[in-house]
Formats: C-alpha cells, structure tokens, sequence
C-alpha cells in the first residue's frame, strides 16, 4: 500500500523532538499564544522572508483578517481564482465583499494575469493569487497591475511554505501573505493554524488585535475582533517541525523530479514549473481525461491518490449565489475534471515513486 500521504511517518522520525516540545507546554501551561507562539512566529516569518507573523487558528483566519486589516468590507469586490479550495472565497465572504473570479494559466494552476485587468472596477480593493499545489502564482504582473490600480495583494500561500518565484518567498511578495499549517500541509500543526505575514506594521498591529478580540491591551476592545488566536501547542509543534522544513522540501523536490524523468516521454502530462520558480510539491498532479480510471486502477494496486479539487468554486453550490455559470472560466473547469494528485510527502521511498509512475504509465498507455 502507497498512501497518498504519511503523517505517522513524518512523526516517527521526530517523535522525541516533538515529545519534548509538547510537555514544555504541558509544564508551562501556556496554552494560547504565548511564548512558543512568539517564537514561532519570529522564526516563520524570517524563513518566509517577511518581517512580521501573526499565528492565527487557521489558514482561513489568516486570510479573513488579513483582508479586514486591507479594510475590505461590503461593498467591495475582491479578485481571485475559482480553482482553488473553498477557503480561499470564504474569507472574502465573510467579510461581505464580493468574490470576483478570473481563470487560471492551464500550465500552471495559477492565476492568469493577462485576464485580471479587465476583472477590475471601482469597486474592487484586492486581489488573491493562490499558490495553488506550492507553486507561486506569477506575481510579477499580478503586482504591477495591483499597484497600478492602487489594489491590495493578499497572497493565499496556504499550500507553498518556502516557495520561491524569481528569488522572493512565497508570502513576502504581496502586502499579506497567508499560510495554513492543516496537518496535512508541508508544514502541518498537530490540529489547526495559520499565519499572516507582512512587511508592513500597520497590518500586522491590526491582524494581531483582531485574531485576539480586537485588544489593544487586555479588556480595551479597539475593534471588533475574533478568538482566532494560535495554540501553545501548536506553536510548540510547529517550532519543531519548521527545522526539518527544507530538508522536507527537499526530498519533494527530488519525488517530483522522479516522478517527472519517469514521466518522461510516456505522454503522462506533469507539472510545468516557469523558469525561477522553486515549486514546494504540497501537490503533484499529472492531467488525464479519464481520471476515474486512472483512479481506480492505481487504487486496486494499493496506490491512494487524492483530487484537488474536484469541482471549481464558481460551480460550487454554496456560492451559485455569485451568479457564474458552466463554462465561465474553462481552464479551471478543465483542471477540476482532469487533475489527479500522486502520492506526495517527504518519507516516500524513491521506489515507491517509480512503482507509483510505473502504475501510472502502464495505466494510461492505451489511451495516450
Ligand atoms: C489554497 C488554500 N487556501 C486556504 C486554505 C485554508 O487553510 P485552513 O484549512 O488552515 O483554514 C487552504 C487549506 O486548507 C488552502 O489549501
């Protein structure tokens, strides 16, 4: 059996780290925010190449505030993708902002710049490139358009801790960058988190009142705020694991190289990374018109694959009330019914991949 990803694994290999970790916390009693958190924060925004963190409960948390410290409210419309996880869309929601939605490049997943400028009115205030799969949206013209048009640039690096686009890390490029550590992220919690990153003080001291009920100094309510705030344990946790994240990285990268030079020539089509690009694998999917096969089959030898995500936002029936229709933004269309994720994570063995590509090739042969 290949599982598509192995958290009792990753946790073998540093259980006494993380063991230690947790009854430090258990002893220090510090369990919501606090100096584990503090640190974490510090340590993360520094390997994010930002100058401030804020830890909040989720990914989610971090893009809501985030667009609450950019001042984006009702009235306003916010730009973003519609092949990217529903959370991303209900943070603009809950702010009571309009989600605007503008397709993705095919090649890489990720928003394409050349359709953002005819997205803009007078009423948009931000815009969300995702970097969906841990590959960084192309940002350059994304920022060029924004500072243009005097729009804020949240970037939703919920899946690409330690990407990298032409030398800058994901989350240090836009004003806000927001991360997830889901357990399941390439740098998971053991339960939920998130952080905002920034370079700008302003938002940071506002992201950081919100997550902790809008206090400026305990009981002095400044804004209306949220219980959003970042476990000690998880911080603790989190600590731990970001030492071992590049080398993490680093063995996705070498699966994903694997997987490509077996893919080589075979017509399985995989992932286009641009040049100056450092992909982070949270994903790797190939493409394939028959993905419920492909599925099945790898599934019947044992090898779990995952989809992500099966159906785009704007076809989603909790936002329909957004008024977009089949057939409005057909490259995510195309994505959502084609794309299927392969086992991804940093203990897989190197011949685990090539038995897993092998599935794969012998899988699709027939119609390629
Ligand atoms: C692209 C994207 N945005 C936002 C989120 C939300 O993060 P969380 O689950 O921590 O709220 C996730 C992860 O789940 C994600 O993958």
């Amino acid at each position: 059996m290949i599982p598509f990803v192995d958290l009792k694994a990753q946790y073998a290999s540093i259980k006494p780290e993380v063991d230690k970790a947790i009854l430090g916390v258990l002893e220090s009693c510090e369990f919501t925010l606090g100096s584990e958190v503090a640190a974490f924060e510090k340590e993360f925004a520094a390997y994010s190449g930002a100058g401030v963190g804020v830890g909040v409960n989720t990914g989610t948390s971090a893009i809501h505030l985030a667009l609450l410290a950019a001042d984006v409210g009702p009235g306003d419309e916010v730009i973003t993708v519609p092949f990217t996880f529903v959370a991303t869309v209900a943070a603009i929601h809950y702010t009571g902002a309009k989600t605007v939605f503008v397709d993705i490049d095919p090649r890489t997943f990720t928003m394409d710049p050349a359709l953002l400028e005819s997205a803009i009115t007078e009423r948009t205030k931000a815009i969300i490139p995702v970097h969906l799969y841990g590959q960084p949206a192309d940002m350059d013209p994304i920022l060029d358009i924004a500072r243009r048009h005097d729009l804020v640039v949240i970037e939703d690096a919920c899946q690409a801790h330690g990407a990298e686009y032409k030398g800058r890390r994901a989350g240090s490029m836009g004003d806000i960058g927001c991360f997830s550590f889901y357990p399941g992220k390439n740098l998971g919690a053991y339960g939920e988190g998130g952080m905002a990153v920034t370079n700008n003080a302003d938002y940071a001291r506002t992201i950081r009142m919100l997550r902790d009920w809008g206090a400026e100094t305990k009981y002095h309510h400044v804004l209306k705020g949220y219980n959003f705030r970042l476990e000690g344990l998880q911080g603790a946790v989190l600590r731990v694991k970001l030492r071992h994240l590049e080398a993490w990285t680093e063995a996705r990268r070498a699966h994903a190289a694997r997987y490509d030079r077996e893919f080589a020539g075979t017509g399985v089509p995989t992932p286009h990374v641009p040049p100056g690009v450092r992909h982070v694998y949270h994903i790797y999917a190939i493409r394939t018109s028959d993905r419920t096969t492909l599925q099945r089959t790898l599934q019947d030898q044992g090898i779990h694959t995952g989809i992500h995500y099966p159906f785009p936002v704007h076809l989603l029936p909790a936002y329909a009330d957004l008024g977009y229709r089949a057939g409005a933004f057909r490259h995510s269309e195309q994505a959502a019914n084609e794309t299927l994720s392969l086992p991804m994570f940093a203990e897989l063995a190197p011949s685990q991949c090539s038995q897993v590509a092998d599935a794969v090739v012998r899988a699709m042969k027939p119609r390629t």
